[in-house]
């Protein structure tokens, strides 16, 4: 059990709700934020009412970082952000409007940039700091049909690298977890041959969101002290 505080992106379903509940039932108090109305949010804040404190907002709003950073000062100072708010309009690259890389950019980078930013102010404030971006296989080796989402993932990749190097006096730390193909959101809405591509070359086939949120529960607490700058890649094992 441990008592950390912990701002958490995209929390009001999938892989962000599960990884919410593993937090929570871990002791640690976790401030949500969610973007469209979360049923399964707000019963577990009946469950954790002191633990779960909810931000509603979209990332790609300067606010609601602002808001997340504020509230998780106003319980006691932030120890952890976990960027895990994502989006996906997987298509073939030369038929890609630009608006959509714009979106896909802002949700997953901006976003990320955003809380990054109003996080870091308090992390250096309090000279501790852990920072988990959930990003995704398709940044570390491409995958047809994602370019726009496996470059806004990519950007994340250098995003943490830099947040280890330049905050790291301050004794904050910066991880990638690098999922595969997962059982949620944005794997189920894969296209059926893109998924099977993908399961068919993952030695364990596909991958499970309660493993996945696990290891990104593992990361933010006291036990993953020690890892910094790296990216964790939990895919499954690539066989090819
Ligand atoms: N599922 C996979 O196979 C897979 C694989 C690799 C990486 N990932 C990554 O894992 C993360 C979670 O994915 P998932 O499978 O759980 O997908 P999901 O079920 O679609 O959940 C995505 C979450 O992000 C939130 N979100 C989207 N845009 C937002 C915005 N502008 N502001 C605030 N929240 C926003 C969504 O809120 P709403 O409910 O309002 O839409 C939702 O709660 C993503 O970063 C994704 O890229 C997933």
């Amino acid at each position: 059990m441990t008592d950390r505080v912990v701002a958490l992106t995209g929390a009001g379903r999938g892989l962000g709700l599960i990884t919410t509940r593993i937090l929570l039932d871990q002791g640690m108090t976790v401030v949500a934020n969610h973007r469209s109305p979360s049923p399964d949010l707000v019963r577990r804040q009946d469950k954790h009412p002191d633990a779960l404190h909810l931000v509603p907002g979209d990332v790609g709003e300067e606010e609601t970082a602002e808001a997340l950073a504020r509230r998780a000062k106003e319980i006691g100072g932030l120890d952890v952000l976990i960027c895990n708010a994502g989006i996906a309009k997987d298509q073939p690259l030369v038929t890609t409007p630009a608006r959509d890389w714009d979106e896909v950019h802002r949700v997953n980078l901006r976003g990320a940039f955003l809380a990054t930013k109003h996080a870091l102010r308090q992390m250096m404030r309090r000279r501790y700091g852990r920072i988990v971006y959930v990003s995704s296989l398709a940044a570390v080796q491409g995958n047809p049909g994602q370019a726009i989402y496996a470059a806004s993932k990519a950007g994340l990749h250098g995003l943490s690298s830099t947040v280890a190097q330049e905050y790291g006096g301050y004794n904050v730390r910066s991880v990638v977890v690098a999922p595969g193909l997962l059982d949620t959101g944005l794997g189920a809405a894969l296209a059926p041959e893109v998924a099977q591509r993908k399961i068919d070359r993952a030695l364990l086939g596909l991958g499970g969101a309660e493993g996945v949120a696990a290891t990104i529960a593992f990361l933010a607490g006291p036990d993953a002290d020690y890892i910094n700058n790296t990216v964790i890649r939990a895919d499954g094992g690539l066989a090819y």
